[in-house]
């Protein structure tokens, strides 16, 4: 989008030759000659920015640059002033312009404050752009089980402090929803929330990427580039998978947790910053401790706070109310409302070993396949109609000696009749066979 550019001059030469330079820096341009004029030209023609002259015959340029910024909060407002009124120039800035240039001004430097406010415009509507979205995405934790209520409160609460917080809990269970809620209901919630994934990188990528190195500081290295603890700065530091850290990164993290400074890989500056850190893993971290794999002090050093994210099988209440809101999200691409009483049922029997991102998944498949407005559920995938149930499930490890099917049918029907406690009738029937045929395979076997 070719950027355009409203004059507000009562000069005719002057808006001439403005104008004539903006087009050759290939800006589109408009013109007025009054504040009025001005005004509704922003409201119609909604420009990119705006050079205001201070002095107009029917109203103050300040007036103007306020109604401006009343009709447009963001738009740049670069005033052109006289000398000698430094002063107003000044005042135009309190009020919100973008910045002023004295007349008799140099064009390429008007050129050059153009294009610095034009960018930094784009970048704020890019930043405002991309918050909304993590809202979106990360915005509210959905949840009315107890338990997420008190994770909920509880999240309210730590925001608020700058302690660390170790998040834990299976995978797809909200790690990182929680880590930017936390993130977005504290005082940094307008610096920035930086995510390391530390699985993602091997140990001496992720050195950089957390410290930054120095131009020469490793092949390859051929600027200098700044690392994910500098880019945090006054927010938030979100180190993912944090178990997956090697000993010997661990060591060097604690050191920038204690000392809160660091130097860039191949740098000699020591750089001080001032970041909340928020770490998570779906793994157990005392049993990484204790095999070695993982540092107590550090564990002690992130886990101020432990927020546990239980799986989803163990808040069901929560299934409904979820299940909605993905459906809520998505459905209108796809006109589907509803979910009927049996896939909800479905849904709420099934355990869910991927928690919320497959639940999330299901409901987005069954909303494109679904050729009417409710989810059924044909439209739910076969998983959900054969629930894994953990406790009926057989385990069975082949020996390295190996193990002949006669043996393992022997192995069954022990189990079984221990099951029934030793009611041949009952133990029959968990074998799915007649209680005559247990009678014969048990006599075959031996067993009674
Ligand atoms: N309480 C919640 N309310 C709404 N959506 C949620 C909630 N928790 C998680 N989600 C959604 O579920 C998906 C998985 O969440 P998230 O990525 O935070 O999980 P995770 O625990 O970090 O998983 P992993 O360990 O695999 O990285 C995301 O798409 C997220 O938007
Ligand atoms: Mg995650």
């Amino acid at each position: 989008m070719v950027p355009k550019i409203l004059i507000i001059d009562d000069e005719e030469h002057m808006c001439w030759a403005l104008d004539r330079a903006m087009r050759q820096e290939g800006y589109q341009t408009s013109v007025a000659y009054r504040g009025q004029e001005g005004l509704e030209k922003i409201k119609e023609d909604s420009p990119s920015l705006v050079i205001l002259d201070l002095r107009l015959p029917d109203m103050d340029g300040l007036e103007v640059l306020k109604k401006a910024k009343e009709l447009s909060p963001k738009l740049p407002v670069i005033m052109l002033t006289a000398h000698g009124t430094i002063e107003t120039a000044i005042e135009a800035m309190k009020i919100g312009a973008a910045d002023y240039i004295t007349k008799p001004f140099d064009l390429d430097e008007l050129k050059l404050v153009i294009k610095q406010n034009l960018l930094l415009s784009q970048l704020e509507t890019e930043v405002t752009f991309l918050r909304s979205e993590l809202t979106g995405k990360y915005g509210n934790m959905v949840g009315q089980s107890k338990i997420m209520q008190e994770i909920i409160a509880l999240i309210e609460r730590v925001a608020k402090s700058n302690a660390s917080v170790l998040i834990t809990g299976e995978s797809g269970t909200g790690k990182e929803v929680a880590a930017v809620a936390i993130h977005q209901n504290s005082p940094r919630c307008n610096a920035p929330f930086i995510p390391v994934n530390c699985a993602a990188l091997p140990e001496q990528l992720l050195e950089s990427e957390l410290f930054g190195h120095e131009r020469g500081a490793f092949t390859g290295a051929t600027s200098r580039k700044l690392g994910r603890f500098e880019l945090a700065d006054k927010g938030t530091i979100f180190l993912d998978e944090i178990a997956e850290m090697s000993l010997n990164m661990q060591a060097k993290l604690l050191r920038v947790l204690q000392e809160k400074s660091f130097e860039r890989v191949g740098g000699t500056e020591t750089l001080s910053v001032d970041v909340r850190v928020i770490a998570a893993t779906n793994r157990q971290l005392d049993e990484a401790i204790k095999k070695g794999q993982f540092r107590e002090d550090l564990f002690y050093r992130l886990n101020v706070v432990n927020i546990h994210l239980p799986p989803l099988r163990e808040r069901k209440e929560d299934i409904p109310l979820l299940a909605k809101h993905f459906l809520s999200k998505i459905g209108h691409t796809y006109q589907v409302e509803k979910i009927s009483p049996e896939a909800m049922e479905l849904l709420c029997s099934y355990h869910w070993p991927g928690n919320i991102r497959e639940l999330q998944n299901v409901i987005e498949r069954a909303a494109i396949i679904c050729r009417s407005n409710t989810i059924l559920p044909e439209h739910l995938p076969r998983d959900l109609y054969s629930p894994a149930k953990p406790s009926s499930s057989i385990i069975i490890d082949i020996p390295d000696e190996g193990i002949s099917l006669e043996n393992l049918e022997k192995e069954l029907i022990l189990k079984a009749l221990e099951k029934s406690g030793g009611n041949q009738t009952k133990a029959a029937q968990l074998l799915g066979i007649t209680r005559s045929a247990l009678l014969y395979r048990s006599q075959k076997y031996g067993i009674i």
